[in-house]
């Protein structure tokens, strides 16, 4: 049986203002679609999974917005954490729970906050992926054919370029740039979706194995799990777990990876540039939300208002440009991961 969790309790914190700690991007039709990327999510998966094998796993505080934006979810299955822990401990949460639920599943883990395109093979790989996880006893990734030397993304080393599912020779989170420039000169990697494959015994046996301490947290609660008790559990031991993501705790040391080739158009939007580039864009590269905007001699603007009806841009050229709560960032457009910085700034 196909059991799905949606990861969806960041804070997607580089697209402030925007996107806020109270509604992070994922809540927010960010893509102006009239669904916000978290709907997107569920719908992207619906023939491949029914409504009661979809676990979402966020906040406490965005329960009730998950539930408002997808009402055929299960109360039951929508998972709050008192706190942020980062993927693995809420990978974990999910899994141990789906244990209970059913020690047979095979499950897909996606984020909540990607733009995928080309749904019809999108589903094809998935399930070709959740095939091959009830097969093998392997943890299996979507690798995308890297295009620049990103430093925000997890690599991934094949052993066969060919293959459409192989062998990983490593992964490696998150490298610098000369690195990430290394491995794009040298060829035969991938850049890791995010989206992940294993049968529910397959990531527990890794979590054992390189997550000792997290594993025996949710050994020693697992019999409250799914019960009235849960959430007394979580509430006392969630907090208490290491705050590292699956990429660190596990994806870089397992040694039962494997990649298989993404052929859909994929996007993590992560930032306002990456939403910039997958926007419809005038002659001059600008690209204008909301407010009535009116550029001059300016190129590769991304202009994105919530409360303004006009904005004149002249003489700019590379820089985001986003009003939202009272709040104006003008940013150039490279400089952009600092956002995370300002942001901590003006809080602390
Ligand atoms: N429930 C929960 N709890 N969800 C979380 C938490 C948490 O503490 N932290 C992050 N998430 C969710 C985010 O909302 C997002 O949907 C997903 O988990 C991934 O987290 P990101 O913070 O966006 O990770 P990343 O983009 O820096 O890196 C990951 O994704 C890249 C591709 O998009 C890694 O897996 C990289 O290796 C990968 O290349
Ligand atoms: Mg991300």
């Amino acid at each position: 049986t196909n059991y799905l969790v949606i990861m969806a309790g960041g804070i997607g914190s580089r697209f402030w203002p925007v996107s806020t700690a109270q509604t992070p991007k994922q809540f927010l039709d960010m893509l102006g679609t009239g669904r916000t990327l978290f709907q997107h999510t569920v719908d992207r998966f619906k023939t491949i999974c029914p409504p009661e094998n979809i676990l979402v796993v966020t906040s406490e505080s965005y329960t009730e917005i998950v539930k408002e934006q997808c009402p055929e979810l299960l109360d039951a299955n929508i998972l709050a954490e008192p706190c942020m822990r980062n993927t693995a401990p809420c990978i974990a949460y999910a899994s141990y729970k789906i244990k209970k639920l059913n020690p047979k599943a095979n499950i897909v883990v996606s984020p909540a906050d990607h733009l995928i395109e080309d749904l019809d093979i999108f589903r094809k790989e998935v399930e070709k992926g959740l095939e091959f996880t009830a097969n093998n006893k392997a943890i299996l990734t979507l690798g995308i054919s890297p295009t620049r030397p990103e430093t925000g993304y997890g690599y991934i080393e094949t052993t066969d370029k060919d293959a459409d599912i192989a062998r990983v020779a490593a992964f490696k989170e998150k490298p610098n740039l000369a690195t990430a420039q290394e491995y794009l000169s040298q060829g035969g990697y991938y850049w890791n979706a995010g989206i992940f494959f294993w049968s529910v015994s397959t990531i527990i046996a890794a979590f054992e194995k390189y997550n000792p301490t997290l594993a025996t947290t949710f050994q020693k609660g697992f019999d409250q799990l799914n019960t009235p008790q849960e959430n007394t559990f979580i509430r006392e031991e969630f907090p208490k777990c290491e705050s590292i993501s699956i990429d660190y705790s596990v994806m870089e040391k397992a040694d039962n990876l494997f990649v298989q080739k993404a052929t859909f158009s994929w996007s993590d939007l992560g930032t306002w540039g990456s939403l910039w580039e997958k926007s419809t864009k005038s002659q001059a590269g600008n690209v204008s939300a909301a407010a009535k905007t009116k550029f001059y001699e300016s190129a590769n603007n991304l202009v994105h208002t919530s409360s303004l009806k006009q904005v004149i841009i002249q003489g700019l050229d590379d820089y985001i440009v986003v009003e939202s709560k009272g709040t104006l960032l003008i940013c150039k457009k490279q400089e952009e991961q600092r956002i995370k910085e300002f942001l901590k700034d003006l809080e602390g």
